[in-house]
Order: structure tokens, then C-alpha cells, then sequence
């Protein structure tokens, strides 16, 4: 049995704002009938600010204590507060949900963000984002059993630290009935963690730093893994992104992922300090 903290009894006994909002100036709905949860959410808006929010739910109760303090957190609230709320604000406000009824609080976050799309003058979410291209491929879905897109995924990825395809399934539902979209979810899992070492190592890398971290991938990484099979490596310049290197050899690293010796190194200069790096083989 799951241990659900005081407050998920009380919101799902006695649920808030249940029902529905005639002539609301905002609707967003998340889930289907089919998955087994569905919720439906209603808002009335003035001057930017939240006046009402009422909710209607199919779903386990801590959906319904998710929908329920979700309209107690939002009315009053401005839009660009409003904004900001993540499904790990709603679960925390609950006091906590078991790893398996996050996706509860997702769902709650997922309606609320309909909503605000769907609001007239809700026009910037994608502005915040800056990534309508990106945005427009993660629409596609990704788990059909449970209809998941893969932006469902990011965010969830992205809101609430997950690693592992489990914790993918416990807050979203992809991944939990036939398995077949496992390996899609892993690779989401994998480009969202490369793409933000990535950012990371681009905002804190100095040009100095760059050098000396390029020096010791080479070194501790590349070097050792091409010495395997006799391969060997020499650092000849660095400019900007361009690495000049002299190559010798295979490594077993290439022959078991069928890459050029050049490509090995590449990728993982690529992979560990910066996505535009580009190795120059010199003679
Ligand atoms: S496709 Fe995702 S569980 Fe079946």
C-alpha cells in the first residue's frame, strides 16, 4: 500500500473547486478516458490575475488531491506566477506523493499549462522556451499505449531531475505497459543530460579551462583507450573549437562502435567538453 501524507487524504475526501466554470476565460485538459485519469481544468481570469479555477477528474485520488490543491494554489495568483509552477510545486504542496502517483502531479501541471496556452492573451510560453522548432519535434509521442509525447517527457526530465526510465514511468505513465517505447525514453533521458552538460560546460568554461580540460580528456580518456591496441595520440595545437592531433592506430573503443579513430576522438571531446569541437588530423 502507498503512504499518502495527510494533506492527499484531506484533498481527496474533501476536494476544493470541483466542477466546472461557465464562460471561463481559460480550459485545459490533460490525460485521456483511455489512460485511466483524466482532468479537466477551468479558469476565470481578470487583469492578469486568477479569480477562479475549478477542476473536474477521472482518475485515483491523488488525482483528485493534485486538481484539488492545484486551484487552491493558482487563484489569486498572477499569470506569470501561475507560470512558474511546476509539478513538483503541487506534490510538495501535498506534503510528497509515492514515486508511482507523481505522474498525478504531472498531469495537474500538464492541464495548467493547456490552459494558459489556450488563454487569448497567453502568448510567450514558447518565447520562454526560445525553442519552437524543438518544441514542435518533442509533440510527437513517444509512448502510444499511454499517448506521452516526448515534450511530456523533457519536461518531466527536466522539472523533476529524473534518470532513469523508471522514474519516467512513475511521473508521466510512458514506458509502464507493453515497454515497447523504453529505448525512446532512455534516449530522451540521454540527449536531455548531453545537452545540458553541454550548456553547462559552454556558460562555465573559460578558453583556458577549455585547453586544460581538452589536455586531460585526451590524456585520461582517449590516450589509455587507444594504447589498448597499441593506438596512440599526440596533442599537436588547439585554436578555438579546432583540436590538431597526430593519430597512430585503432583503439577497441572504434572497433566496437565501428567509428574512425579521428571520430572516436571526436566524439568524445564532443561528449565531455564541448559539442563544437572539431579534431584535425595532422601529419
Ligand atoms: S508504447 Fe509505451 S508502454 Fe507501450
Amino acid at each position: 500500500m502507498w503512504d499518502y501524507s495527510d494533506k492527499v487524504i484531506d484533498h481527496y475526501r474533501n476536494p476544493r473547486n470541483v466542477g466546472k466554470i461557465d464562460n471561463a476565460d481559460a480550459i485545459g485538459e490533460a490525460g485521456s478516458l483511455a489512460c485511466g485519469d483524466s482532468l479537466k481544468i477551468y479558469l476565470k481570469i481578470k487583469d492578469g490575475i486568477v479569480t477562479d479555477a475549478k477542476f473536474q477528474t477521472f482518475g485515483c485520488g491523488s488525482a483528485v488531491a493534485s486538481s484539488s490543491i492545484l486551484t487552491e494554489m493558482i487563484i489569486g495568483k498572477s499569470i506569470e506566477e501561475v507560470k512558474k509552477i511546476t509539478n513538483k510545486d503541487i506534490a510538495d504542496q501535498l506534503g510528497g506523493l509515492p514515486p508511482e502517483k507523481m505522474h498525478c502531479s504531472v498531469m495537474g501541471y500538464e492541464a495548467l499549462e493547456d490552459a494558459l496556452k489556450n488563454y487569448d492573451d497567453y502568448t510567450d510560453l514558447d518565447d520562454i522556451r526560445n525553442e519552437e522548432e524543438a518544441n514542435k519535434q518533442r509533440e510527437k509521442i513517444v509512448c502510444t499505449c499511454f499517448g506521452i509525447t516526448e515534450n511530456v517527457i523533457w519536461d518531466a526530465i527536466k522539472m523533476n531531475g529524473l534518470k532513469t526510465v523508471e522514474e519516467v514511468t512513475n511521473y508521466t505513465k510512458a514506458g509502464g505497459a507493453c515497454g515497447k517505447c523504453k529505448g525512446l525514453i532512455q534516449d530522451i533521458i540521454d540527449t536531455y543530460y548531453k545537452k545540458e552538460e553541454h550548456e553547462k560546460n559552454e556558460s562555465t568554461l573559460t578558453p583556458a579551462q577549455k585547453i586544460i580540460k581538452i589536455n586531460n580528456v585526451i590524456e585520461k580518456q582517449i590516450s589509455p583507450e587507444l594504447m589498448k591496441d597499441g593506438g596512440d595520440i599526440t596533442l599537436v595545437d588547439i585554436d578555438g573549437n579546432k583540436v590538431m592531433v597526430k593519430l597512430r592506430g585503432k583503439c577497441s573503443g572504434c572497433k566496437n562502435s565501428h567509428l574512425t579513430l579521428k571520430a572516436f576522438v571526436e566524439k568524445t571531446l564532443k561528449d565531455t567538453v564541448d559539442l563544437n569541437i572539431e579534431v584535425v588530423e595532422v601529419e
